[in-house]
């Protein structure tokens, strides 16, 4: 069960903010021409779900094909769901061979460019022909239906191939972003107990190679499951790889004499489609195990609610494929509603500051969906750079990850939407697998800051410590009651943790989202982020334990503890105090040796931003780590300068003045 943080502790934190969005009166109304145009125009579909939830559901399942229709929509034995019980479907055929069946077949399925500038189109047809060839290299290597296939890969087309071929064979891939270290790529492998890997000799970073192939040697040294090793030659010479003959393929000489068919599976609605892992409270991350049927129902419904998709949009969401986001609306919603996707696989400031602007000029795109911290940089770099390109074709724009301040959403609606195009702010997790708190474009008057209110047939409410609902503006933890078709099954390998980590604090109808959020007297609702252990940097999820287990592994490091600082760009920033062993001096050194250690054990994203050195730790009397002062040391509240941390003793001394106060 996750350690329960004060209520007040996190109302207060944010108290400033939620004032201030209550100052919001901004309201944005739908133009009547979009209106006009929308996908979802009729606003009684949220009373239609809500009144027969089963029969809205079912009739959003009917958009997809089925070898075998459903005996019953859903099972829900709290906290256990099924979806679509006894239904027959493959997700490979409804990505792809139900397209290739009519005109889609020359659609652009997928648009690439290049870090360095390439450009790769594949149309239904061609990503119909790779997928099924890469499903048989795969059965080729041994794998079958059930079996886990781990994919660490730049993101190129290569890697949806990768993810649809498992699928067509039933495999269950699990995708590990590219920027995770060695020892992260291994324990994934590990847990998952993967039989094959694929990776690529490298990937473009900012102009510079990341040595995936190399990172994948040093994790599959100690990875007794991997039988074999596949790898994309991404870079060439620039990435100095070795191979171990026997284990490791080129992709490419696999792909040659690959078969050009290969028959999808049947697979039951309730069969697994793929584990992801994400950071919880503990320092393992957890396996989020996600099945076939009620996954693709979720997904493809709601990206075409959400997103309004057209026949002819070019729908970009800028997301990394190793994250969910990626996974839910890069791969299988887009694809399952034949939309044509831009995938780009580079930085947002590579080779210049105006590149995202430059691909939407480029390719026209119509949606673009990105991260509030991707827009808070935008805004820091300038207006100049969206202001040099024509950026007319935009009509609907996203965001995830994270919440958004009203100044973002502001500047993203002037700047990059030409006041014009309505704003999407979506709340849900890598656990919900699909959107579940989104405007629809069509119907939602929006605030600046707001993800507005659930989506039709979701259950979302607000209560308080004891569970009881809150009223109208009022605050507390986000819960959703009632089940809905892409929520998580399980932990992959730890039922017991799927059932104590969501259902544990309000029982088994309940579940716990790990976030805070206030409603307003519109009921609209208002995200305030995480109430437990985990940060969200940038957008990713981070979690404390993880971090300051990574820091405790070194030598040099007796205690550590770890928290998310307010930071203007990333959201939350990583600030560690680490108690030194004795004898061991502070140094500036000491401290870059630490910040390169995290990294080298979690991946960058996880390297902290400051190191504080403290003599102790301070602690309440029953032992808990005082965690609200040192985030008030870590933003500068309790010192002013918080260089004068170099003193060892200054956090002990402050623990003084603020007594025996706690902070979970
Ligand atoms: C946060 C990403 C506010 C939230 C899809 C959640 C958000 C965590 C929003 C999940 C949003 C995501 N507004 N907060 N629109 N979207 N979050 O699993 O704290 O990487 O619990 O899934 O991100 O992160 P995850």
């Amino acid at each position: 069960m996750d350690e329960k943080v004060p209520l007040e502790q996190k109302t207060e934190q944010s108290s400033k903010t939620i004032e201030a969005l209550y100052r919001e009166e901004r309201r944005f109304e739908p133009s009547p021409a979009f209106r006009h145009h929308a996908v979802v125009s009729d606003p009684s579909i949220y009373e239609k779900a809500a009144a027969d939830p089963e029969g809205f559901w079912a009739e959003q399942a009917e958009h997809l094909h089925w070898y075998k229709k459903w005996e019953q929509v859903r099972k829900w034995d709290p906290p256990w769901a099924q979806w679509f019980v006894g239904g027959k479907l493959n997700v490979s055929y409804n990505c792809l061979d139900r397209h290739v069946e009519t005109w889609r077949r020359n659609k652009a399925a997928i648009i690439w460019e290049g870090e360095p500038g390439e450009e790769r189109v594949l149309t239904y047809g061609d990503l119909y022909r790779e997928v099924n060839k890469f499903a048989n290299v795969l059965k080729h290597l041994g794998v079958r239906r059930g079996d886990r296939v781990a994919i660490y890969l730049p993101m190129i087309p290569e890697l949806p191939i990768a993810m649809l071929a498992c699928a067509r064979l039933g495999a269950l891939h699990t995708v590990v972003f590219g920027g995770f270290s060695p020892e992260s790529l291994r324990g994934r492998i590990n847990d998952a107990e993967a039989k094959v890997l694929i990776t690529s000799d490298g990937g473009y970073r900012r102009g510079t190679v990341v040595p995936l192939k190399q990172n994948a040697d040093e994790a599959v040294k100690e990875c007794p499951s991997i039988r074999d090793v596949v790898v994309v030659r991404r870079v060439g010479e620039a990435a100095k790889i070795h191979f171990q003959e026997g284990r490791d393929h080129w992709w490419h000489t696999l792909m040659k004499d690959a078969a050009l068919y290969c028959p999808p599976e049947e697979m039951d609605a309730e069969d697994p489609l793929y584990t992801l892992y994400t950071s919880g409270t503990t320092a393992k991350p957890k396996g989020i195990l996600h099945t076939t049927g009620g996954y693709l129902v979720g997904v493809a419904a709601t990206h075409r609610w959400v997103f309004d998709i057209r026949e002819e949009d070019v729908y970009w969401c800028t997301a990394d494929i190793g994250w969910v986001t990626g996974h839910s609306y890069i791969v299988y919603g887009p694809l399952a509603n034949g939309t044509t996707s831009l995938m780009y696989e580079g930085s947002p400031d590579w080779p210049a500051k105006d590149r995202f602007w430059q691909i939407i000029e480029k390719y026209r795109v119509t949606i673009l969906y990105t991260a509030p911290t991707a827009i808070r940089s935008f805004m820091g770099w300038g207006d100049q750079f969206p202001a040099q390109h024509d950026l007319t074709s935009l009509r609907l724009l996203g965001t995830v990850g994270e919440p958004i301040n009203p100044e973002a959403w502001m500047w993203y609606h002037d700047h990059i939407g030409g006041k014009r195009c309505p704003i999407v702010d979506t709340w849900w997790q890598t656990e919900t697998g699909m959107i579940l708190i989104s405007p629809l474009p069509g119907l939602t008057t929006t605030k600046p800051g707001s993800a507005t209110r659930p989506l039709p047939g979701i259950e979302a409410d607000i209560v308080d410590e004891q569970g009881q609902s809150v009223p109208l503006g009022g605050g507390g933890y986000l819960v959703l009651k009632g089940p809905w078709p892409a929520m998580l099954r399980t932990i992959y390998k730890d039922p017991d943790r799927y059932v104590s980590t969501y259902f544990g604090r309000y029982g088994p109808k309940v579940y716990f989202t790990g976030d805070g959020a206030k409603r307003d007297t519109e009921g609209y609702f208002w995200l305030m982020g995480r109430v437990d252990d985990v940060m969200n940097v940038s957008g990713h999820r981070i979690s404390t334990t993880e971090v300051e287990s990574a820091l405790v592994n070194h030598p040099s490091v007796a205690e550590a503890a770890v928290i998310g600082k307010a930071h203007s760009i990333k959201g939350q920033a990583i600030s560690a105090f680490v108690t030194l062993r004795a004898g061991v001096a502070t140094s500036k050194e000491k401290v870059d040796e630490l910040k390169r250690h995290v990294q080298e054990k979690i991946g960058a994203l996880a390297r902290p931003e400051d190191i504080f050195f403290t003599a102790e730790l301070p602690k309440t009397r029953s032992g808990k780590i005082m965690r609200r002062l040192l985030r008030d040391v870590a933003e500068g509240r309790a010192l002013g300068d918080t260089t004068t941390l170099a003193d060892p003793a200054v956090v002990a001394r402050l623990r003084e003045q603020y007594g025996e106060e706690s902070g979970a």
